[in-house]
């Protein structure tokens, strides 16, 4: 970074505005709140408050900032929410994410080659529904872990002829600490040994109670392997959806988050962005964790390739330099120059610590061989 605004230095420093100004008269600088200030100045002015400058520091903020903007009520429109799967292993999981996904891609797609990418939309009356696929608690924990906020609803799995289970519950702790609002499929209804009832009572231990006692839980009875219940489960996923009250800007630069990523021997670096606000389009200058590029291009859940892609909706993307990690956040910068400036200083830091870590781990290899 070289330069930085009186205002913005003002804001990073946590100081009035007019504060920075007078600070600056009495060092004998007369600026105004849009001044640029050079890097001298900078640290000449945060040496006063006892503040050190570290410059990959302020680009990592102005990247925060900028992420950041708040949006003007007027301009959010309504967007799909995006629900995670989670529940205790071999509940359904899986079959539930590939029944709705089967059963629900709509006519004019139907045939063509659905490819993973890690999240999948759907269209139900008339509206989409975002899903991620991702193992539901590693969605969770990984991507909370780096700051990520990504679901909006989750769809609690519990076998019908199993119980609650250890998972089970842990998934509800983890939708707890998230805030976000849970719907409970009580999946295998099919079988002979079912009983919804039991798991009814069994999450009234967890604070989950069904609205048929009283409660605020929407249970939903599904066959997964049928295919049964899924359509009453997704209108109660849009009438969750609509009491939240999701929304976003399309009409501003992307920015959102990372589902997956891995390196293709072809394509390079290949990630799977979640767009949380803004609309991404093939051509953007973007930084993606310490990674940083131009999107070079989109493909859609069904393996098409898209131009563009709003609010709420998983796309692959190529042409990072590198590939970044699930739970990191990306976004889209107006600016080419300052995509570049910020990617860099992003990724050299990156690079840095990563070379720490690999000496630590030598030191560390070399002390027990002692
Ligand atoms: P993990 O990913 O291992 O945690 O399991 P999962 O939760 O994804 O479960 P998965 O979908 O793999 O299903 C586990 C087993 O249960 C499979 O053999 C499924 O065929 C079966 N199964 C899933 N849903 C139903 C259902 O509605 N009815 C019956 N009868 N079997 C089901
Ligand atoms: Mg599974």
């Amino acid at each position: 970074i070289d330069t930085l605004q009186v205002g913005e230095l003002a804001r990073k420093l946590r100081k009035e505005t007019s504060e920075i100004i007078k600070k600056l008269m009495s060092l004998g600088i007369m600026a105004t709140i849009n001044q640029e200030l050079d890097k001298d100045t900078i640290e000449l002015v945060a040496a006063e408050y006892g503040v050190e400058v570290e410059e990959e520091i302020l680009v990592d903020e102005t990247v925060f900032e900028t992420y950041e903007v708040e949006d003007e009520e007027k301009d959010l429109q309504v967007r799909p929410p995006v629900v995670t799967i989670m529940g205790h292993v071999d509940h359904g999981k899986t079959t539930l994410l590939d029944s709705i996904r089967n059963t629900k891609v709509t006519a004019g797609e139907a045939g063509g080659i659905t490819q993973h990418i890690g999240a999948y939309q759907i269209e139900y009356n008339g509206k989409k529904i975002s899903f991620l696929d991702t193992p539901g608690h590693a969605a969770f924990t990984t991507m909370r872990a780096r700051g990520a906020q990504v679901t909006d609803i989750t769809i609690l799995v519990v076998a019908a002829d199993d119980g609650v289970m250890p998972q089970t519950v842990e998934a509800i702790n983890h939708a707890k600490a998230a805030e976000v609002p849970i719907i409970v499929a009580v999946n295998k209804m099919d079988k002979e040994a079912a009983n919804p009832d039991r798991v009814m009572q069994e999450l009234t231990e967890h604070g989950l109670v069904s609205e048929a006692w009283g409660g605020d839980t929407i249970f939903v009875n599904v066959s997964a392997l049928k295919g049964e219940g899924i359509d009453d489960l997704l209108e109660m996923i849009q009438l969750v959806s609509e009491v939240e009250e999701l929304k976003a800007n399309p009409n501003r630069s992307a920015a959102g988050s990372v589902i997956e990523a891995q390196l293709d021997k072809g394509r390079g670096p290949v990630a799977t962005l979640l767009v949380q606000n803004g609309t991404l389009n093939v051509g953007d200058s973007i930084v993606v964790g310490h990674t940083f590029g131009r999107v070079r291009a989109m493909v859609n859940d069904l393996g098409r390739r898209v131009k563009t892609a709003g609010p709420s909706t998983p796309v692959e993307i190529t042409g990072l330099n590198d590939v970044p990690q699930a739970g990191d956040q990306f976004m889209v910068f107006t600016d080419e120059k300052k995509a570049r400036q910020v990617g860099e200083a992003r990724f050299n830091k990156h690079q840095e610590a990563m070379r720490k870590e690999s000496s630590k781990l030598n030191l560390d290899d070399l002390f027990s061989q002692i």
